[in-house]
Parts: C-alpha cells; sequence; structure tokens
C-alpha cells in the first residue's frame, strides 16, 4: 500500500481525476469502479474536463458503482443513480447507458440482485481501477465495521454513524434509507488497481487507524493492505491526524 499526501483538496482529487483518465486512454475498453459520495464531486468535475480536452469516446467503457440505497428509486433526487448522472454521466454525450451499472435498490427481489450485480462484475470485470472513498468509521463502499472480508455483493444496514453523515442530504434523518445494496470487501479486492481518496478533517481519524497497519474487521478499509496495488490518496487535512 502506498500512502501519498498531495496536500490539497485539489491536487487529490486532480491526481484521482488523471488516474481515471490515463485509464481510459490506455484501453478504450477499460472497466472502471466509481464511488459516490461529496468527496467525488470534485473528482468527477475534474474528470469531465479531461475528457472533453481530450476528445474522449466513452462508448466502451464499462462502469460499476459501488453501491445504492434500498427503499429509494433510481430517480428519486439523492439516489446514487441521480448522483452519478448529475454529477459524470449527463455531463458527456458519449456514455453508453448499456455499460453502465449500479446496484437496483428497487428490484423487487433484493437478494436476487445482489447476485446479479456480482456475476454482473465477474462477466464484465476485473474492474481495472477501483476508487473509493472512506466513511468516518472506516467504511469502503457501505461495508461497515465488522463485515467479513469474504463478503460479496449484499444487502446491508447501515450503522448510525453513516446515517448522520448521509443526513445532509436529505431534508430530515428519517428520510436516509437505513440500507443499501454494496458490492462486498471481496468483489472490491478483485479490482487489478485501487485508489483511494480522503481529504478533510473529518477522515483523519480513519485514516489514522489505516495508518497503524493492523488489519481488522473493525476497520473494513484495512482490508486493503490485502490487495497488491492500493494507494490512499490524501490532503494535509486527512493526514496530518494529531492534532
Ligand atoms: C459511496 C461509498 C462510501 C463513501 C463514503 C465517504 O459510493 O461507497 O463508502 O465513499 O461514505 O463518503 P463522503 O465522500 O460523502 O464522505
Amino acid at each position: 500500500m502506498q500512502i501519498i499526501n498531495l496536500g490539497s483538496k485539489e491536487e487529490a482529487c486532480h491526481y484521482v481525476a488523471n488516474e481515471l483518465l490515463k485509464q481510459i486512454i490506455s484501453n478504450k475498453k477499460s472497466v472502471l469502479g466509481l464511488a459516490t459520495g461529496g468527496t467525488m464531486v470534485r473528482v468527477y468535475e475534474q474528470l469531465v474536463n479531461l475528457i472533453r480536452i481530450n476528445e474522449l469516446d466513452l462508448n466502451e467503457i464499462t462502469t460499476f458503482n459501488l453501491d445504492e440505497y434500498i427503499g429509494i428509486d433510481y430517480d428519486h433526487s439523492e439516489s446514487y443513480y441521480t448522483y452519478m448522472h448529475d454529477v459524470l454521466f449527463n455531463h458527456l454525450s458519449t456514455w453508453n447507458e448499456e455499460r453502465i451499472h449500479l446496484p437496483n435498490g428497487s428490484a423487487e427481489d433484493l437478494q436476487q440482485e445482489t447476485k446479479h450485480y456480482e456475476s454482473l462484475l465477474d462477466k464484465e470485470g476485473p474492474i481495472d481501477v477501483q476508487i473509493l472513498g472512506i466513511g468516518e468509521n472506516g467504511h469502503i463502499g457501505f461495508n461497515e465495521p465488522g463485515t467479513s472480508f469474504e463478503s460479496l455483493t449484499s444487502i446491508v444496514d447501515l450503522t448510525e454513524s453513516t446515517i448522520e453523515a448521509n443526513s445532509r442530504y436529505f431534508e430530515a434523518i428519517e428520510e436516509v434509507p437505513k440500507q443499501a445494496i454494496s458490492m462486498g470487501i471481496q468483489s472490491i479486492l478483485k479490482a487489478k488497481r485501487i485508489i483511494l481518496l480522503a481529504y478533510g478533517p473529518k477522515k483523519a481519524d480513519a485514516i489514522r487507524k489505516l495508518m497503524t497497519g493492523e488489519i481488522t474487521t473493525d476497520l473494513p478499509a484495512s482490508a486493503l493492505y490485502n490487495h497488491p496495488n492500493v494507494e490512499i490518496i490524501l490532503d494535509n487535512n486527512a493526514y496530518l491526524s494529531e492534532d
């Protein structure tokens, strides 16, 4: 695992956007693993610009998102489907909708949906580059503390701290979904390369725990030590965790 402090949020986001760009340029049939959340908004803004400048055709690019809420439809304003279209997909005309994948959190048979998503990942994958944010409690995807490192795509219960963190996007905390479908830790580790991005003081505690090197299900992100090609990209606020 490489831990790289790039100083500022802007530099850190630019690094991630640029690595996605380089992946797309190196293989027009790349498979990208995408994340949502506040952390990635600036990454996608920069990626849209970079793709425009380079006039890249995305028609053969496949994407898989990590997770989607259960209990709200794709077209809900806070669904991750809507987020991805608002911040990335709708800004570039050459994405191929058929190659864009998010779990369907309003599927009639949710168990079946989890199996379907994992088998799609196996069929279309492996993911070339998986980008990740990190929860304040160390979650990756929506794999909360205690999740087995063997987990595949599944239905997960969100913890109080995650519901609280996500409530900033909803009118009331009661409206925040309590469950999601998430790629599991093992599903994430199938990617060829993983880049985790964390910036801001709220992530400092999780990053400090990660940097102890202890591998424990109490800190889901520590599973990344079991992968041979991981970068942790930080700004000063997430890295300088002592003060
Ligand atoms: C999002 C995801 C989550 C977020 C994490 C950080 O698809 O899987 O693990 O990356 O909760 O969220 P933000 O970026 O909002 O702090």
